[in-house]
């Protein structure tokens, strides 16, 4: 495989993992095992990022449709996801990863919302990378999330409505203070954005693989990096205009 460019890594990669189910069936296991082995890419895919130096990896954790599955598998993703803060804060911490997290955080309930509000705080100040987590978050529900707060704004005289640009309006919404990803990886074979990010998106390569989540190794992440590599990003301009700036 060709090497990835160093110099020219995206710096914000977000992903779907997508195939959990598929690889506990495949398996003959139930799904929640393949949420547990899931997990294990998602440490492996946050080390390698920080390692080749991504500066923002958005993962999406759960959805808000996920809410939809039977309650032993929410309740189980839930676990999960605590067991993974409780791990893991401490390699945050010695790899200089802050943690932050977009979504509905309040529907999530204690114990997690406490333990997720304690991880932010304790990475607050660490500065290596970002590891923003889509945590019961619709990318649809972000945007009427965002109108909402922006009417509330206009009645109450802070805002009038010449001065709603797309710049203001991105402050309105969970990812203010982060750029818009370079990079969107889906794992599973779907080749859909299923609510994601949806305005972030906007200018974001997108690479699908067939390979399920759970087996997601590192030479698979550096496969979606040097396919983005070889890439012409232009941002609705023309190759010329590109090569004079
Ligand atoms: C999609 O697989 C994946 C999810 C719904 C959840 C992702 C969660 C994890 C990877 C584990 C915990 C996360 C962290 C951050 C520790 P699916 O169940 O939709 O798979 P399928 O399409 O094959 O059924």
């Amino acid at each position: 495989m060709k090497e990835i460019d160093p110099a020219r890594v995206p710096r914000h990669i977000a992903i779907i993992m997508d195939g959990n189910g598929r690889w506990a069936k495949k398996h003959a296991m139930g799904r929640v095992l393949g949420h547990r082995k899931g997990a294990e890419s998602v440490r492996v895919t946050v080390r390698t990022c920080r390692r080749i130096g991504i500066r923002y990896l958005t993962l999406y954790a759960f959805s808000m449709e996920n809410w939809l599955r039977p309650e032993a598998e929410v309740r189980a993703l839930l676990q999960l996801l605590q067991e993974y803060l409780d791990g893991e804060v401490q390699e945050m911490m010695d790899n200089d990863i802050r943690l932050v997290a977009i979504g509905s955080l309040d529907s999530l309930g204690d114990p997690i919302l406490t333990t997720i509000r304690e991880a932010m705080e304790r990475t607050a100040g660490n500065q290596g990378m970002v590891l923003n987590l889509a945590l019961s978050y619709g990318g649809r529900d972000e945007i009427v999330m965002a109108a909402r707060s922006m009417v509330g704004d206009g009645l109450a005289g802070i805002i009038r409505p010449e001065e709603v640009t797309k710049e203001l309006f991105a402050r309105y919404l969970y990812t203010t203070g982060l750029p818009d990803p370079d990079l969107l990886i889906r794992t599973g074979g779907e080749c859909r954005v299923s609510n994601f990010l949806l305005w972030q998106l906007a200018y974001t390569e997108f690479y699908f693989t067939d390979v399920l989540w759970p087996d997601f190794r590192e030479r698979h992440l550096l496969e979606a990096i040097v396919d983005y590599q070889k890439r012409e990003r232009r941002f609705g301009m023309t190759s010329d205009q590109l090569t004079r700036t």
